[in-house]
């Protein structure tokens, strides 16, 4: 039985039973899983969000940085500068995860946290051949399981894409000291501006923030219109501004949204069973996604 709902799940896989899943309509899953496993995995696209999805949560009580956080805490900020980001953290991080007020009145202030942050770094002159060195030094973790999960899609030849609001030169560092940034992978993300001298000076392109992924997944419709032979998607976020990543995908036949509730939990758990298909509440592995993968494949 569902562990929220009571609602009796189907044994497609075990992994549904672990005490974190909770879905609002089972059957429904069942049906989407078994549909995209007979269409076969060479129509299957995986697009996941970074921070908090990818990444853990919290590691022993202590929460895990973001892509923003691993900058913050290094050396590489000022301590005036990190004092000033931890309150930008501090005003906005409670209104990315307030449930209480919509989308159109958080918007512009995630704009704004956006924006303030990236011009406090760009004022930092942080030296690209520091960014590695940064990384490893933080407490960044992917999610228990990674390693499965990176290269099962990279055997299997699925198409990962990760869209992401942090930072792509950071989190690429993250995968690839991981040992698992594979070539089935995309990265759709803010990445920094370098000059000359290799010290930042700006973010490139469009702003990425986290109620603008469908803006974005539009700007890139090339990438989507490369896959259009995978219109099955399994979709991964803990936002649910991530419910908009998939928007780009042409021809869409099946999507499974998967979505991790790491905070917040009883505020939050009715409107992300309401848009994902399977809520991993408090989960800090990559188990039942890859539980999914298998049985696709
Ligand atoms: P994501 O789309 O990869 O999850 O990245 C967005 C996360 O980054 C979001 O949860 C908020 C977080 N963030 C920070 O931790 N610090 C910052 O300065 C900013 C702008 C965002
Ligand atoms: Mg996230």
């Amino acid at each position: 039985d569902c562990n929220c709902c009571g609602v009796k799940v189907s044994a497609v896989i075990p992994e549904f039973s672990n005490p974190s899943v909770c879905m609002k309509d089972p059957q429904r899953v069942q049906d989407i899983m078994e549909s995209m496993a007979k269409a076969g995995s060479n129509t299957v696209q995986v697009i996941s969000d970074f921070d908090m999805t990818l990444t853990r949560f919290a590691y022993n009580g202590k929460r895990c940085p973001t892509c923003h956080n691993i900058l913050d805490n290094s050396d590489l900020v000022s301590e005036e500068c990190k004092e000033q980001l931890k309150e930008l953290l501090d005003t906005y991080y409670p209104i990315e995860i307030d449930c209480s007020r919509p989308v159109d009145e958080k918007l512009p202030l995630m704009v704004e946290w956006w924006t303030k942050a990236h011009a406090l770094l760009v004022q930092q002159r942080i030296k690209k051949d520091h960014l590695a060195l940064v990384v490893r030094e933080s407490d960044a973790m992917l999610r228990d399981g990674y390693q499965l999960f990176f290269d099962h899609l990279h055997e299997h030849s699925i198409p990962l894409l990760i869209f992401s609001a942090g930072i792509g030169d950071i989190l690429e560092e993250v995968i690839r000291q991981a040992k698992v940034f594979h070539p089935n992978i995309n990265v759709f993300s803010n990445y920094m501006d370098f000059d000359d001298c290799g010290v930042l000076r700006a973010f490139k392109g469009e702003l990425i923030h986290i109620y603008n992924k469908r803006e974005g997944a539009l700007l890139n419709s090339g990438h989507f219109e490369e896959l259009r032979a995978r219109p099955n998607v399994l979709l991964m976020g803990d936002s649910l501004g991530d419910l908009n990543m998939a928007d780009g995908v042409q021809d869409m036949e099946n999507i499974l949204k998967i979505g991790f509730l790491n905070d917040k939990v009883e505020e939050r758990k009715q409107s992300y069973l309401d848009s994902y298909d399977i809520v991993l509440v408090k989960d800090e592995t990559l188990v039942v996604p890859n539980g999914v993968l298998l049985y696709l494949t």
